[in-house]
């Protein structure tokens, strides 16, 4: 953990601000990288030849349905249409027929027509800039960041649901983050940024597998976790959200959500559809975490059919 001489565990009244304003790197830096190393799912958009193509795919498909259930289809979208232009040239409907039961079909025809646009505009390759990426259609905020750094090595904060509850427990000390991200999200996770563009996709990718594996929503297994010493939330005493202060809201949180497809689980006398997942929490980006998260808790099991189960 030294970074221009300074030891920042050796500072423990160095608030996180202070640290960052006097220049002090990020005392999470290290230990995540680490941490990642050994512990980082072997994902195939992660693989060094994944191209920035790919990369998108894996994103845009990311974005409203579990790990387990993107990795087949990813891999059956990358094989027929290794590059662009090879989706570009044939109809809309193959895109969507190709998607299958991944839900969200208009994602498809999403990916489809930024095929068609960057086969024209940018001959063929997926643009790096942030700019040329959030003006293709389905791709927002998140995935353009994503892009630009998993794709590019570009420096970016990389604020999906992980990586705001990670930061918001190592940092703000609170047991989640609040529904939208703030300025002073963006902000705090700009601050905790590597200098060298390859290392900040590096950490923002390794934060996003911490919040993926470890400092999951349902049941964060703070002893393994490699930044623990440091860590706002666990040194409060983990406080729950849900804490029942005056004002504070369930309706729409992670906490609900779980609440909701682990009942779903609950109440079914065999494994469920992922449809009924879906019919039962709206937001695919936050159902999409959800299941993750139960299936790292070890709370659902994904079944090779798109089906879940209870845990055997
Ligand atoms: N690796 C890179 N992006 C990812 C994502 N959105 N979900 C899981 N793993 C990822």
């Amino acid at each position: 953990m030294k970074a221009g001489g300074a030891v920042v565990s050796q500072r423990p009244r160095l608030s996180l601000c202070q640290a960052i304003m006097l220049g002090v790197a990020s005392p999470y830096l290290e230990p995540v990288l680490a941490w990642y190393r050994v512990n980082a799912r072997d994902l195939p958009w992660r693989a060094p030849g994944a191209t920035a193509w790919a990369v998108l795919v894996s994103e845009v498909m990311l974005q409203q349905t579990p790990v387990s259930r993107v990795l087949p289809a990813y891999q059956a979208w990358i094989d027929r249409w290794p590059a662009p232009a090879a989706l570009a040239a044939e109809p809309a409907g193959e895109a969507v027929r190709q998607w299958g039961r991944l839900g969200y079909p208009r994602r498809a025809l999403r990916l489809h027509q930024t095929a068609s646009i960057v086969t024209r505009r940018h001959d063929g390759q997926v643009p790096p800039s942030l700019e040329d990426l959030l003006a293709l259609p389905g791709v927002g905020r998140y995935t353009a960041a994503a892009v630009a750094a998993f794709a590019f090595g570009r420096r970016h904060p990389v604020l999906d649901t992980n990586v705001r509850r990670v930061l918001a427990r190592l940092a703000g000390g609170r047991q989640f983050a609040a529904a939208q991200p703030s300025r002073a999200e963006y902000r705090l996770a700009e601050s905790l940024l590597p200098a060298e563009p390859a290392i900040a996709a590096r950490w923002s990718v390794a934060v996003m597998e911490l919040g993926a594996l470890t400092c999951t929503a349902a049941r964060p297994r703070c002893t393994g976790c490699p930044v623990a010493a440091n860590c706002a939330w666990l040194a409060a005493g983990r406080p729950e959200a849900g804490g029942k202060r005056a004002g504070q809201r369930y309706e729409g949180t992670d906490r609900q959500c779980h609440g909701r497809l682990l009942a779903l689980l609950r109440d079914s006398p065999g494994p469920v559809p992922a449809a009924r997942f879906d019919a039962a929490w709206p937001d695919g980006a936050q159902r999409a975490r959800a299941l993750d998260g139960l299936v790292a808790d070890g709370l659902i099991d994904p079944l090779p059919d798109g089906r879940f189960a209870r845990p055997a």
